[in-house]
């Protein structure tokens, strides 16, 4: 009695098993795919956000100050900003997506490309002053960096 409950239990787990299987396999519609190009970039945006927070958050006084994480985080972002530009390749204009990118980005790609890479440039500098270790040079350079954020914020994201 018992082993043929289990039995039933497994072609039960396996059935679902093949739904679940055909599904991934069938092709995602041009909308989902919009979409999962717009949760990427945003998944990116978030990672962006929680490094630069550890840093201004030491000019707030909520983080403790450390040269090293923000130095370490800086890194991070000059890293992970060369891919804004990669994330935006797939034109999602024409889609009925939730973001709150504003579809000049794709008319102005090179302006676009540009912020990119002078939000590098400024994690660079930025790094290269905490890893000079002087608290006030640190602290005052927090500023301009996240000023390359809200930069392109201004001109290419909805308020
Ligand atoms: C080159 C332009 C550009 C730069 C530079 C940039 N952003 Fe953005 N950011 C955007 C755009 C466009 C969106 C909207 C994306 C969407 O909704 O599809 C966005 C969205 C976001 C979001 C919302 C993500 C979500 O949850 O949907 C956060 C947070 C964010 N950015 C933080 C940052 C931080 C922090 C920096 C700097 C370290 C930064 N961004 C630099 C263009 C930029």
């Amino acid at each position: 009695m018992l082993k043929q409950i289990v039995g039933i239990g497994l072609v039960v787990i396996s059935a679902s098993g093949v739904i679940s299987v055909s599904a991934q396999q069938a092709e995602p519609t041009p909308e989902e795919l919009a979409a999962q190009a717009a949760d990427t970039r945003q998944s990116l945006f978030k990672l962006l956000r929680y490094n630069l927070n550890m840093i201004s958050g030491m000019a707030r006084g909520t983080v403790a100050f450390d040269a090293a994480v923000a130095e370490r985080n800086a890194n991070r972002i000059a890293e992970l900003a060369p891919m804004i530009p990669e994330l935006f390749a797939a034109d999602t204009r024409a889609y009925n997506i939730e973001t709150e990118a504003l579809p000049i980005i794709w008319d102005r790609m090179d302006e676009f490309t540009e912020k990119a890479n002078n939000l590098v440039n400024a994690a660079n500098t930025f790094a290269a002053t905490a890893r000079g270790g002087e608290r006030n040079a640190i602290l005052g350079g927090i500023r301009a960096f996240g000023g390359a954020c809200g930069n392109c914020h201004e001109t290419f994201r909805e308020d």
